[in-house]
């Protein structure tokens, strides 16, 4: 452009700036037609400079012109500016735009161990009977964990090939071979009558194989009210054989332990009539010296006790062959039992 002020040309400016603005699709490619005509090297900058070289009586006349112009393409870039914005924020929201009705992505929930779960059911059962839950210590005094269970002196069951003893020695502290531990604890702790279970950890010198392992869990039963009786055993342990395993029948073997007298071994009939006897815990009536430990008076009360394998139940239960599966803690093996019962 000349420096020659041109009303004619500014005019047509004005025109095709307008048609720019309209054909303008976003603020960016808005703001170039801006600066094309109003930037330092715009159009209607230079229009502008341009009227300083007129004659001083024909500035006022093309000063207004000008002013006119620009006030056109003002209003027209405004007024298309608040559309291609309100368009850019519409197209801003549509792709932040979250559908509340599709179905989330869902975190892996893990499962529970058969351990976990045998060990919520026979808690269960007894809650249900209205028995209190116990627990006792993992590293335990031999008091408890022998002696108070009237476990005489050289019995074999406190040998290192068994036990796991802390040290220093005199501590007297071992790792509990037992739930029994939780017994005279059960007793001195809480009043007559007594109804307790308690479920926890257990240790023993063993290697592990198919059957055994050096940790395992056990569930300790404790009864000790006025005149029970081995029919009372039974008939908890009938209940519960039925509760974890829908078998109700069951039988005592005599056996021995230290802390009852007597002592069994129970068995139940897995797979009803034509199944096969399995060996599900430790019973017995407690021992006189055991009452005793506690302060208990055995002439007034009587008790009786029982202990059941957790993985043993869990074996049985789930229909699990090796030790192993059980403490490997691969979670697609549990995965297997997570609907529980
Ligand atoms: N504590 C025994 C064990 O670990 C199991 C047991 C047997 C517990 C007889 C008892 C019981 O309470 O009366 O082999």
């Amino acid at each position: 452009m000349n420096a020659v002020f041109d009303p004619q040309a500014l005019s047509s400016f004005l025109e095709e700036g307008k048609k720019e603005i309209e054909a303008a699709g976003s603020s960016q490619e808005l703001e170039a037609v801006r600066s094309k005509y109003f930037g330092s090297q715009g159009l209607f900058s230079l229009a502008s400079k341009s009227i300083g070289a007129l004659q001083k009586g024909e500035r006022k006349e093309a000063g207004e012109f000008f002013g006119k112009c620009k006030k056109e393409f003002d209003s027209a870039f405004l007024k298309r500016k608040e559309r291609v914005e309100e368009e850019e924020e519409k197209a801003k929201l549509e792709g932040e735009k979250v559908d509340m009705t599709l179905p989330f992505t869902r975190f892996p929930m893990g499962s529970l161990h058969p351990v976990t779960l045998a060990s919520r059911q026979i808690e269960s059962f007894f809650t249900s009977l209205g028995w209190s839950l116990g627990e006792g210590p993992e590293v335990e005094h031999a008091w408890y964990n022998f002696d108070a269970l009237n476990f005489p002196p050289d019995h074999p069951a406190r040998q290192m090939q068994d036990t796991f003893y802390m040290l220093p020695e005199e501590s007297r502290l071992v790792l509990r071979t037992q739930t029994s531990s939780t017994q005279v604890r059960e007793m001195l702790s809480k009043p007559l009558p007594l109804y307790a279970a308690s479920i926890g950890r257990v240790f023993r010198s063993d290697p592990l194989d198919a059957f055994h392992s050096p940790v395992f869990h056990q569930c300790e039963g404790l009864a000790v009210d006025r005149g029970l009786s081995v029919s009372d055993l039974k008939g908890v342990l009938g209940s519960l054989a039925s509760r974890l395993f829908k078998e109700a029948e069951i039988r005592l073997r005599p056996s021995y332990f230290p802390f009852t007298e007597p002592s069994f071994e129970m068995d139940m009939l897995l797979g009803g009539k034509g199944g096969k006897w399995v060996e599900l815990a430790g019973a017995g009536m407690v021992h006189p010296n055991v009452l005793k430990s506690a302060g208990i008076d055995p002439e007034k009360y009587t008790g009786f006790a029982f202990g059941v394998g957790i993985e043993r139940v869990a074996m049985l239960k789930y229909g699990i062959k090796d030790m192993h599966d059980l403490v490997e803690g691969d979670e697609r093996f549990s995965r297997q039992f997570a609907m529980g019962e």
